[in-house]
């Protein structure tokens, strides 16, 4: 997949096809599953580090993630996801945080969250030759000032600042945005106004392709998912029922059984009882 590729599939009407992944054999599956593009997303800190939110993960963390990604990758594009904090205070500090997750993770592209400073800072990373996607509505690393996990956009004028930021995004010269959490309409004004793909989660049929997070489509953890989730398996079910049946077996003696074991070179056995 180039950057070409992705601009083809919107001119075609090809739905382009993302989804999260956070270390090598995500990355593998991914990859021998067909899609386009891979987020290494900063959703790692609840899916695989176990934090409240994504404020918490580190540049340090989500380098180590991406960077095994990265080494099970190699047609999807690869896009890294700069955490909270790390780019926000200036157009120097982004594209050097830009820079790492070129340098020390190969990323093709880099995301980052909002409009407003955020614009400058897309400005600044584009300019310093690293294609950017940017992300629009629902933003989790501020969604304490956006009022919680909920749908963005849903009043009149909240969707047109919503549509302001993307279209912002986009003249600061963003290859790609993903939008999230916004009504089917919200997305279907947006699309037409925009030339670069729209990515949605939570944001309708209308945009040009889909993400979701790899532990929501796969069930990999329990309790309760956004209503855009679709559950397409319960690995978390297959997993616990996997370890409990290898748990009875090492009780039971059933485990390890002959072909499992090692034999010691022929007549060796002999000569150890002596
Ligand atoms: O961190 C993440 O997984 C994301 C996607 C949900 C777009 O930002
Ligand atoms: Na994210």
């Amino acid at each position: 997949m180039t950057l070409g590729d992705l601009a083809a599939k919107k001119d075609a009407g090809e739905p382009i096809v993302m989804v999260t992944a956070y270390d090598h054999p995500g990355a593998q599956v991914a990859e021998v599953a067909g899609v386009d593009m891979v987020l290494v997303g900063d959703s790692a800190a609840m899916t695989v580090l176990g934090y409240d939110s994504t404020v918490s993960v580190t540049v340090d963390e989500m380098i180590m993630l991406t960077a095994a990604v990265r080494r099970g990758l190699s047609a999807p594009l690869l896009v890294g996801d700069l955490p909270f904090g790390s780019y926000e205070a200036s157009d120097a500090v982004a594209v050097a945080t830009a820079q790492r997750f070129v340098k020390e993770a190969g990323c093709d592209l880099v995301k980052l969250e909002r409009g407003g400073t955020s614009v400058d800072r897309a400005r600044a990373i584009v300019a310093a030759g690293i294609p950017v996607v940017g992300h629009v509505g629902l933003t989790p690393q501020t969604a304490t000032a956006l009022g919680g996990y909920r749908a963005q956009g849903r009043a009149a004028d909240d969707a047109l600042a919503v549509i302001d930021d993307a279209l912002a995004l986009q003249q600061a010269g963003c290859t790609l945005l993903v939008i999230e959490a916004v009504p089917a309409e919200v997305t279907a004004a947006l699309v037409p106004l925009l030339d670069i793909p729209v990515i949605g989660i939570g944001a309708g049929a209308d945009a040009d392709g889909q993400v979701l997070v790899f532990h929501d489509l796969l069930g990999i953890y329990g309790g309760p998912a956004a209503k855009f989730v679709k559950r397409y398996a319960d690995l978390r079910t297959a997993a616990i029922d996997g370890i409990r049946q290898y748990a009875d077996e090492v009780r039971d003696r059933a485990y390890p059984a002959a072909e499992h074991t090692y034999a010691m070179a022929p007549g060796e056995s002999a000569r150890l009882q002596e």
